[in-house]
């Protein structure tokens, strides 16, 4: 088991660095692209949607551009721990992360890949109203939310060090982008794929999860860890993303699954097999949703139109109460303090 893990690995390892290594800014409407920036984009995503005259088309500039850019030095550096923290955001593990995974484990090539939740698109759209916390965010808010969900942690505090060299590292991926853009963005989130012809299954996806997914991950979903460094992110249980984390809505799993794993190799199932996965995958425990009231099934009613119509949360599956047996997965409090409402009414006393 082990050696075979060691020589996918290395496979995995060669082709994240592949990707990496492609370069090719573009910023553009679908409309104008050249034929060279199409083939590029092909090579990058083969079998992936191609981008439609009316889409933005983003492909942002790599570590290498930066270093070749006029920018400050000083500001420079602060992108370059952005890039950091946000490709080794494990470093931050007991502080402000708890549990096995980075940024990068979800928002792929650096957090630059289309179809794999390209994070320089909230650079040019935020500050906006958010329906998950009904109120205007700003970019660190955003971040936030991923530390607090994605990463079940507690998150750097707003104009920390930390903080700022993040949202430097976001906003320099959304280089050329206009602000604010009229046009849809190509690949932004993780689409979902087509509506299932049969409704999402837990143990289909359970017989396709063996098949496709648990040489990496584990047939108990927990992941890989060697001497400390996340090789295989857990997808379920104490070391995943918590409850109240978008991977944890099917439909968005399902769309991650679609586009993205196994990775190196997607597309490989099909549009019903990665519902079905989805199904499975976030049909198990993982940690508490940080906003838990006390009551699953009251939590769920709280935020079912705003979120949890999306996950399987305060469902029984199983015979088992999703979400009942939840732990904090390490994490010393439930709810991180950051998580505040807003008021821009100009009443807030
Ligand atoms: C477990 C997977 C996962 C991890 C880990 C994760 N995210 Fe996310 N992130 C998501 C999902 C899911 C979305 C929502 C995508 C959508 O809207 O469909 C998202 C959205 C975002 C967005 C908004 C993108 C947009 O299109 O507006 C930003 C910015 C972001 N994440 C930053 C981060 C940062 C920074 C970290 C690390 C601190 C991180 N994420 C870790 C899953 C993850
Ligand atoms: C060849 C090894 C490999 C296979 C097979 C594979 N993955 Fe992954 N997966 C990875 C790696 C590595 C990452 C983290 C990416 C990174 O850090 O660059 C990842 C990340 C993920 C994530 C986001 C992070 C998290 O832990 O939630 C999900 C979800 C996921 N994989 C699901 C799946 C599913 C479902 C399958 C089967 C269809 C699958 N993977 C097959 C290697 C693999």
């Amino acid at each position: 088991m082990m050696l075979k893990n060691i020589s996918i690995l290395a496979a995995v390892l060669a082709s994240v660095w592949a990707f990496n290594a492609q370069a090719m800014p573009i910023s553009k409407m679908g409309k104008d692209l050249t034929a060279e920036e199409r083939a590029f984009l092909k090579q990058m995503l083969p079998n992936q949607p191609e981008p439609k005259d009316d889409e933005f088309v983003h492909i942002p500039p790599t570590m290498d551009d930066l270093e070749a850019s006029k920018l400050h030095p000083k500001l420079k550096e602060a992108i370059r721990r952005g890039h950091d923290l946000f490709v080794n955001t494990q470093q931050l593990k007991g502080k402000n992360v708890f549990n096995n995974m980075n940024c990068s484990s979800c928002h792929l090539g650096e957090g630059r890949r289309p179809f794999a939740g390209p994070v320089w698109a909230a650079a040019v759209t935020l500050p906006d109203f958010r329906g998950k916390n009904d109120h205007v965010n700003s970019l660190e808010e955003r971040i936030v939310g991923c530390f607090s969900y994605s990463m079940n942690g507690i998150p750097p505090a707003y104009g920390s060090d930390d903080m700022l060299a993040l949202a430097a590292y976001h906003q320099w991926l959304a280089k050329g982008v206009p602000m604010y853009p009229d046009a849809k963005i190509y690949g932004r989130g993780y689409p979902s794929p087509k509506n299932p012809e049969l409704k999402p299954d837990f143990e289909r996806g359970k017989v396709a999860y063996m098949k496709n997914c648990a040489a990496c991950h584990g047939e108990d979903g927990a992941g890989l860890v060697i001497d400390d460094k996340v090789q295989f992110p857990a997808l379920w249980g104490d070391k995943s993303f918590n409850w109240g984390a978008g991977a944890a809505r099917v439909n968005t799993m399902a769309g991650f699954i679609k586009h993205n794993m196994p990775l190196g190799h997607a597309p490989a199932v099909t549009d019903q097999e990665a519902w079905d996965i989805a199904q499975f995958v976030d049909g198990q425990e993982r940690p508490q949703d940080p906003r838990f009231t006390g009551d699953v099934k009251e939590t769920r009613a709280k935020y079912e139109k705003t979120f949890h119509k999306g996950t399987l949360y305060g469902t029984e599956l199983n015979g088992q109460l999703l979400g009942e047996k939840s732990s904090l997965g390490g994490k010393p409090i439930l709810k991180p303090e950051i998580l505040q409402p807003r008021d821009f009414s100009g009443k807030a006393k």
